[in-house]
């Protein structure tokens, strides 16, 4: 043979060898990892509030300040209300285009109504008629919302309401609803729907960032049941983080959890940012844009991308994650106002975020000109300090941080020296003149121990 069918023959050889190896499987070793790490890293999210309701877009026989809650608000019988299945159709909705809009926020997470207080669910369920499959749009949305998340790194999470206007054995009925009998009407039946619908939601689509409970204040409703519900929904997905909606611990719109046995990972102020930070205590809030959670096309009282960006970091300075809200339109799309600001809020992330993910609340109580936000280093604590309103003799004092400074500069792309003086636990920092980011420029210090 000559030598070049030799080496072909050798190659043929060691080809066939190693191909008839047994598939050694990479070991992987898994760390116990906390649960909440991804969440508490993350610090910010999408909420999004979309049903049968965006349909009247918060408008009904003359009114016009509903949404979401609209068949209790307006008081639209069952029947009529069921109407809107044959008139839900959102050509538009479009999954890859919503979560990349989260991305491009800075958004980490989002959370989606799976079924809100009106028992519309947004999935394909076996156990119920009262879902998207019943309309003419026949698409699982949570499914493509599912595949997108995937796709592009987001965590997928489900809103689910525990308070049901739709199903017959859920009680109490509405005050106001004389027409629905109660007669035959088995509570523990409707539990079990529930858990039905939320084990579809928990086997079907992935892994699940949070189960985000609500509609848990009615007396039906009881402390044991949340607890049953909390760790049926753990026993389906181990790793999954529960709000504090689930029991009956939550302090209303204030939202953090009262002291005693209740279940809940997190707390859940709503519409509200806790006056401090609370060490150990994990929380988030969660706003809206405008005035109303689901759609209302009448709301124009949407608040500027300064105060949105704002809200953000001085959460983050307090250790809680903040969940802003789309009510997205009938048509499948965001308003015009959140694209704006989403997009707004992501250029500034573009730069900042790292002032933002895996920070912890600051170490000091509130300055007047903004806000602190803190991360651990190798070297020791990267201090943030988050510049709302740009001092005009250029001078910011800070009192009562620890550590010996050992660096400084700014988030941003900026050359100007920074002058800082340091005095035990005081600092003196002399800015420069610069042109500071119109919504809240950010400055760093390292200080060692
Ligand atoms: C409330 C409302 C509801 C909204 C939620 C968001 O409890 O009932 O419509 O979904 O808060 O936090």
């Amino acid at each position: 043979m000559k030598k070049p069918a030799y080496l072909l023959l050798y190659l043929l050889l060691f080809t066939v060898l190693f191909s008839c190896q047994p598939k050694q499987q990479a070991q992987e070793i898994t760390e116990p990892t906390d649960p909440m790490e991804w969440w508490r890293d993350a610090r910010f999210g999408m909420f999004i509030h979309w049903g049968l309701y965006a349909i009247p877009a918060g408008e009904w026989k003359g009114t016009t300040n509903h949404a979401e809650w609209i068949r209790t608000t307006a008081q639209i019988p069952l029947e009529e209300y069921d109407q809107f299945l044959d008139e839900f159709n959102p050509v538009q909705f479009d999954a890859e285009a919503w979560v990349k809009m989260a991305k491009q926020a800075g958004m980490k997470y989002i959370v989606i109504t799976s079924k809100h207080h009106d028992g519309f669910g947004l999935f394909d369920s076996e156990t119920s008629d009262f879902d998207v499959m019943s309309t003419p749009f026949k698409r699982d949305i949570l499914k493509e919302l599912a595949e997108a998340c995937q796709k592009e790194g987001i965590k997928l999470c489900f809103y689910h309401s525990i308070m049901d206007w739709h199903h017959p054995d859920y009680l109490p009925r509405r005050g106001w609803e004389k027409d629905r009998t109660t007669e035959g009407a088995e509570f523990p039946r409707y539990i079990d729907y529930m858990k039905s619908q939320l084990k579809e939601l928990l086997t079907n689509y992935g892994e699940i960032g949070v189960l985000w409970f609500d509609g848990e204040w009615e007396d039906t409703w009881t402390h044991e049941e949340g607890v049953e519900l909390y760790n049926y929904v753990r026993s389906l997905q181990p790793n999954i983080i529960i709000n504090n909606r689930v029991d009956k611990g939550r302090q209303g719109m204030a939202g953090l959890t009262a002291e005693g046995d209740y279940v809940g990972d997190f707390g859940t102020p709503e519409q509200e940012i806790p006056a401090t930070g609370l060490p150990g205590v994990d929380w988030e809030s969660c706003m809206t844009m405008n005035d109303h959670w689901g759609y209302n096309q009448h709301d124009d009282h949407w608040k500027s991308s300064e105060t949105l960006i704002q809200n953000l970091v001085d959460i983050a300075s307090k250790g809680g994650n903040f969940l802003l809200n789309i009510g997205p339109k009938a048509d499948g799309t965001f308003p015009q106002e959140s694209i704006e600001r989403l997009a707004t809020i992501g250029h500034w992330m573009d730069t900042y975020s790292e002032s933002i993910y895996e920070t912890e609340a600051s170490p000091i109580s509130e300055v007047a000109w903004g806000r602190l936000t803190q991360k651990k280093t190798e070297a020791g604590t990267r201090i943030y300090l988050h510049v709302f309103n740009w001092p005009e003799d250029g001078r910011i004092e800070l009192n009562g941080l620890k550590g010996k400074l050992s660096g400084s500069g700014w988030v941003a792309e900026k050359s100007e020296p920074i002058a800082i003086e340091q005095e035990g636990e005081n600092f003196i920092l002399t800015l420069p003149e610069i042109e500071a980011n119109a919504y809240n420029e950010v400055i760093w210090l390292d200080l060692k121990d």
